[in-house]
């Protein structure tokens, strides 16, 4: 399997200005010599959690969904990976602690079967989601359980054959605002509504039965793979996305030309 070509290599003189977005790709499967690589670049933290990982294929995905964070927040930072340290939030979402650049870019990270997706930004709030199409997840009950009553119906109201990607649409559009805010699933699932059916574009429809005619936060689909269904929160909105494949990088982080432009 490969990425769309519309996932780019980045230049090495990368830039981040505060109006754009930046998403990352990676498979979480790589080579012995890429997971050592990425293994030694992780805190004693990350390592005790690695370990409790049962599987070595397991062991293997965290290992490389870490290490490849740490690339990315390096390249931009002009830090080594192994430098960085995370703080987290109440919620658990982590964020670069302020001595490792966490006052310039906030980050958020997806994983699911075999693939990671990171998004970053100069400061805005940002959540990302992405989830592997299982086809019995749309049949089984589960949008009566977490979805508003609005989203519902919306699904409801829909031909079967559209059924199963309005369902994904929706489930990552939540799944992609509530890690935005960093509450996670203490937002409460029922209390906003997102657009679902897949004509319409990505949007935060109402929070708390309020219309979000002007919201703070824009949403966007991300299409990944073949079987996947992928989206984006962003603070505010006038963003501009710009989608990177990863691959490890030859270069030291320190010279590795990457910038970001503060005061745009
Ligand atoms: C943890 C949660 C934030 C996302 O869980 P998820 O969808 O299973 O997993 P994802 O791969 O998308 O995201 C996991 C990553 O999000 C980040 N994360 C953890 N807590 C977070 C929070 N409160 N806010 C934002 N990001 C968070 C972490 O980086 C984590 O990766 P790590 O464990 O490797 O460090 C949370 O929303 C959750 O538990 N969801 C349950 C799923 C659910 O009921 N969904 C209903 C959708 S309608």
């Amino acid at each position: 399997m490969k990425f769309a070509d519309t996932w780019s290599h980045p230049p090495r003189d990368l830039t981040l200005s505060r109006d754009e977005v930046h998403v990352w790709c990676t498979f979480l499967q790589q080579s012995k010599t890429q997971i050592h690589r990425l293994e030694q670049t992780l805190s004693v933290e990350e390592q005790i959690r690695m370990k409790r990982f049962y599987f070595q294929k397991d062991r293997g995905h965290f290992i490389v969904a870490r290490g490849v964070l740490r690339d990315i927040l390096g390249r931009y930072l002009h830090r080594q990976p192994g430098e960085l340290n995370f703080c987290y939030n109440s919620y658990g979402k982590p964020a670069l602690t302020p001595e490792s650049g966490g006052k310039i870019l906030s980050f958020n990270v997806s994983h699911s079967a075999g693939i990671a997706l990171y998004a970053i930004t100069c400061g805005r709030s940002v959540g990302i989601d992405v989830e592997q199409v299982r086809p019995e997840f749309a049949r089984d009950g589960i949008a009566e359980r977490f979805f508003s009553a609005e989203e519902i119906k919306a699904l409801r109201a829909l031909p079967e054959d559209q059924k199963k990607d309005a369902f994904f649409n929706c489930w990552t559009r939540k799944e992609a605002f509530i890690k935005a805010t960093g509450q996670g699933v203490s937002f409460g699932l029922e209390n906003f509504s997102v657009s679902l059916t897949p004509h319409e574009p990505a949007a935060l429809l109402s929070i708390k039965g309020e219309s979000q005619e002007d919201p703070c936060w824009s949403l966007k689909k991300l299409p990944v793979l073949p079987g996947y269904k992928a989206a984006l929160a962003v603070e505010g909105h006038g963003w501009q996305l710009k989608k990177w494949q990863w691959q490890l990088s030859e270069h030291t982080h320190e010279d590795a030309g990457t910038n970001i432009e503060f005061d745009k």
